[in-house]
């Protein structure tokens, strides 16, 4: 092939929506199918082996528990097979910034350059989450609890095309959630939008639950817009500035 019908067909791809390249080399699907095992008829065997059911959510919990550490959570979380998620990710995206923090966030989950990079909230949203935070003098890289942010999110892996994370798939993560707030142990949470707030206090409605304060996990929590909703609404970054100067004020308080 040379170079210009190489390129046209890139440009095709792009035109069908392609946006990234997931594999150095292409997978035949035709060919798919003739590899898989031939079902057994139930006539074929009259006495099945019993298929043991696993609770994912059962598992999630025994590995959450087990861990003592937030390295052990992370080494766990990467051992935990059944979220399908985690086959179309790059990476696990476990957290980012000072576990000793005095405020950790949690976020939905990996988009595409968290999923590369690895680490949460490091693309658009996650530059204004960044400003956000300097606003009111924290930031994820100082070492003082006092100013700086512990930041995770609900799903370790990114969901194909940026979808919603499915009540399944949030359900068996929630034991790691949970875990991982125990461990860090932060003064108070700050959860950014919808899915965090679904997830942790069993309510929707960012709108209403901004900016007061509840309870989860056995502390103070205060729910805010996502700054990718911030991004596209820049209107509602009055509300956000509005509960920064809570959180701030909060922290100064205790
Ligand atoms: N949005 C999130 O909720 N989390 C991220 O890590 C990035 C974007």
């Amino acid at each position: 092939m040379d170079s210009v019908a190489a390129q046209a067909l890139l440009e095709w791809q792009i035109e069908l929506g392609a946006t990234e390249a997931i594999g150095d080399t292409p997978v035949n699907r035709y060919d798919a199918p003739a590899k898989l095992p031939k079902a057994k008829t139930p006539s074929a065997d009259p006495d099945p082996a019993p298929v043991e059911a696993v609770d994912p959510v059962a598992v999630a919990r025994g590995l959450a528990k087990a861990a003592q550490s937030l390295d052990e959570l992370r080494d766990a979380m990467a051992a935990f097979q059944h979220c399908e998620l985690r086959r179309g990710a790059r990476n696990l995206v476990f957290a980012d910034g000072e576990p000793s923090a005095r405020v950790m966030i949690v976020g939905e989950a990996p988009g595409r350059d968290e999923d590369i990079e690895g680490r949460p909230f490091v693309g658009q949203a996650g530059q204004l989450l960044d400003r956000m935070f300097d606003a009111i003098g924290m930031d994820r890289t100082s070492p003082d609890p006092a100013k700086s942010i512990y930041i995770t999110n609900i799903l370790p892996w990114r969901p194909p095309q940026n979808r919603d994370p499915e009540p399944a798939e949030m359900a068996m993560m929630m034991p790691f959630v949970e875990r991982h707030i125990a461990l860090a142990d932060p003064d108070i949470l700050v959860l950014m939008g919808n899915i965090s707030c679904q997830a942790l206090l069993g309510r929707k409605g960012i709108t209403r639950l901004r900016g007061s304060w509840t309870e989860a996990q056995g502390r103070p929590v205060l729910p805010m817009f996502h700054p990718a909703y911030l991004l596209r609404n820049p209107a509602a970054k009055r509300d956000a500035w509005h509960d920064l100067l809570t959180l701030q004020k909060r922290l100064r308080e205790s």
